[in-house]
């Protein structure tokens, strides 16, 4: 048998316990960002090591301050090159009135798998995993390592302080990293670069309680009116231009083979705005969308509080607002400077809005679109999944991304699986068979690629 067919063998024979696997994890709501969930965070990272050394790697639960990571892995040989596979086992929660079923109890329909954290990141993460337990069964010459976090979804603040100095968690020669999407089911993408992002609550009290809006309205003042008056000056709404004065100072443009390599990708428009329900974009130009959603800053609001939102019109003035906001950085920008340029802003706009930092503090990510390393990515998912990846950048961010790079200054490779419609964040997310099998297979290749390009 050759290796290609016994590939496909171990892939068709092991479906059954990938899908049982992802079953348990998908079915442990580990949403980081609820502190209620303190108990199942433990449960996942209790479940984690067991399926990780259940498929017979060394695996334990490194403690971080913060919620754990697991970091296992299987010592081929000393001499042998390492490579760290990075995923995350933590989720977003699943509120969302649009879900059919419950998020928490997963479904497997003939091969498409429903439940939050199927495709991110919890169904890569497991596909990773198959692959590797393979090329390590072929007796390629590697030792490959494992690292699942339990905090990306809230921008990763302990990642750092568990990576280290440890001895749990060794550095490698390269890291993979299988959490991004690809531009289209058929068209793997291979992301060089990441957003960064820092995020921030804007306050405002101009009253001890909501007060009648007929007996002092016109005298009190309006906090959500003027914490709308402070976002409009931040953000041009119709254009999205940030109006943050030094905002766009530090930023370097894409240069024009990025552009042009964002156009070849095969990205379209109109099924980018079926993917995620867009009605109307703020430009059609498929150069400008990329450019904006790959390679441009941000200033986005989340959410405005404060006041009356039930059913009816309550008639009050509230006592307080508070704004939820993020921007999306790339490089060079830091969260650093422009939390400060927004801090000094808004204290200048409205003296009375308190701004106040809120967990993500991510410096943008930008690794390297060519050299050995990319080779194998692209051989990899080639032999997967029949095709070449494109070379893109990504508008989402990875915190423990950018401390791996500062702590380990090793390559960072991406090797994504998850699609447009699998739906990231929102409700009904599933991940899929094809995208499992081909991901076991392409991994399973990516270790054998590296191991020839290492040990040379
Ligand atoms: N897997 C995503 C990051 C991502 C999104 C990569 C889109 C490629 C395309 C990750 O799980 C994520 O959602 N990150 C958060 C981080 C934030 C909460 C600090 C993000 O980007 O919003
Ligand atoms: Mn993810
Ligand atoms: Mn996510």
């Amino acid at each position: 048998m050759t290796m290609q067919h016994q590939l496909e063998v171990y892939v068709r024979e092991n479906r059954k316990r990938f899908e049982d696997l992802l079953g348990q994890m998908v079915n442990i709501p580990s949403i980081s960002m609820d502190p209620a969930k303190a108990n199942d965070m433990r449960r996942m990272a209790t479940l984690a090591r067991q399926v990780l050394s259940d498929a017979g790697a060394e695996a334990q639960i490194v403690e971080t301050g913060g919620y754990p990571f697991v970091s296992a892995g299987w010592m081929t040989g000393a001499h042998c090159p390492t490579v760290t596979v990075y995923n995350h086992i933590d989720v977003q929660p699943a509120q969302e009135p649009e879900w059919q079923r419950d998020p928490f109890v997963f479904q497997n329909e003939g091969g498409i798998y429903r439940g939050r954290g199927a495709t991110d990141d919890k169904g890569p993460a497991l596909s990773v995993l198959f692959g590797a337990r393979f090329a390590i069964d072929q007796g390629v010459p590697i030792n490959i390592r494992f690292l699942w976090e339990l905090e990306e979804e809230i921008g990763s603040p302990h990642f750092g302080a568990g990576l280290k100095h440890r001895a749990e968690v060794p550095r490698p020669d390269s890291v993979v990293v299988s959490d991004t999407i690809w531009i289209a089911k058929g068209r793997p993408a291979m992301p060089y670069g990441l957003r960064g992002i820092v995020a921030a609550r804007l306050t405002l009290r101009t009253g001890s309680k909501d007060a009648h809006s007929g007996v002092t309205g016109g005298a009190a003042r309006n906090p959500l009116a003027e914490l709308m008056e402070v976002a409009q000056a931040c953000v041009n709404a119709k254009t999205g231009e940030v109006k943050i004065p030094g905002f766009y100072k530090d930023v370097v443009k894409p240069t024009k083979e990025e552009i042009e390599s964002f156009l070849k990708s095969g990205f379209q428009v109109k099924r980018f705005k079926e993917a995620y329900g867009l009605h109307s974009l703020r430009t059609d130009d498929p150069a400008e969308v990329t450019r904006r959603i790959w390679a441009a800053p941000t200033f986005e609001i989340h959410g405005l509080t404060g006041g009356y939102d039930g059913p009816g019109i309550k008639t009050v003035v509230p006592g307080h607002g508070e704004l939820k906001v993020s921007m999306r950085l790339v490089p060079n920008q830091t969260p650093e400077k422009v939390f400060d340029l927004l801090k000094r802003y808004v204290a200048k706009l409205n003296p009375n809005v308190k701004v106040e930092q809120e967990g993500m503090y991510l410096h943008p990510f930008k690794g390297s679109f060519d050299g050995p390393y990319v080779e194998c990515v692209k051989r990899a998912a080639k032999a997967g999944f029949g095709k070449e990846p494109v070379l893109i950048r990504e508008g989402g961010s990875i915190g423990a991304i950018v401390t791996m790079q500062k702590v380990w200054k090793v390559p960072i490779l991406f090797l994504g699986l998850s699609l447009p419609e699998h739906g990231y964040h929102a409700p009904n997310e599933y991940f899929d068979w094809g995208q499992a099998s081909g991901g076991m297979k392409a991994f399973a290749h990516y270790f054998s690629e590296l191991a020839k390009m290492e040990n040379r």
